[in-house]
């Protein structure tokens, strides 16, 4: 395979689109966000890079709580006008119905079939993002997303992002940790 050089840019081949809630002065806020990975097993924990500018971050500051919501490829339109619009400018705390669990101060929209709640852990400035890593306190889901009990990818049909589109989840390849059992070096 020939090789051409790209230069450094926050590029990975995909990314989940989550939807990052905080309650800013007492008001639910909801902002998509792409840039979000699990960060450790033992304690369960997440990251979301939110940008210094975002009105979410100044929620996240004051409470020292956050969700992170899954929304379904059925409210694509919902998640991508709250990446589009700021609580700065335009109250989002309608977009979604909030409730709220064990953190009391974390909003969670009841329309995503996943709700994760969040103890603010650590941030790291990294420049113009800030790196929020969360301990996850409780995780929601609708029973119609699970198959025995754990939630089930097809169900929730989560949003894929990737150079400014969205897409579905494809297919199944193969099975993790066992499809390399088939590997036979030369
Ligand atoms: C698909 C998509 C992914 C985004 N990912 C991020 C992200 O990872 N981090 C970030 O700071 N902003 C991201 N944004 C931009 C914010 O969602 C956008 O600026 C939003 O209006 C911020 O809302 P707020 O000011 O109410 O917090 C993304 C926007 C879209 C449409």
């Amino acid at each position: 395979m020939e090789k051409v050089t790209l230069g450094p840019m926050p590029y990975l081949s995909v990314m989940p689109t989550v939807l990052v809630g905080a309650n800013v002065k007492g008001k639910a806020n909801y902002m998509t966000v792409a840039w979000a990975t699990v960060a450790c097993m033992a304690p369960p924990m997440l990251c979301v890079a939110i940008n210094k500018q975002r009105y979410t971050a100044i929620g996240i500051e004051e409470n020292k709580t956050f969700s992170v919501n899954i929304p379904s490829a059925a409210q694509v339109i919902e998640t991508d006008h709250c990446g589009l619009v700021s609580g700065t400018h335009k109250d989002k705390s309608t977009v979604f119905t909030s409730y709220y669990g064990k953190l009391k101060t974390a909003p969670l929209a009841k329309e995503c079939p996943v709700n994760i709640e969040c103890r603010l852990y650590n941030s790291v400035d990294c420049g113009s993002h800030l790196l929020y890593v969360g301990e996850i306190a409780e995780i929601h889901a609708d029973k119609s997303v699970l198959t025995d009990g754990k939630p089930d990818v097809a169900k929730i049909a989560p949003i894929v992002y990737s150079q400014a589109t969205y897409f579905g989840v494809g297919k199944e390849l193969d099975k993790a940790f066992s499809a390399g059992k088939k590997y036979h070096s030369a």
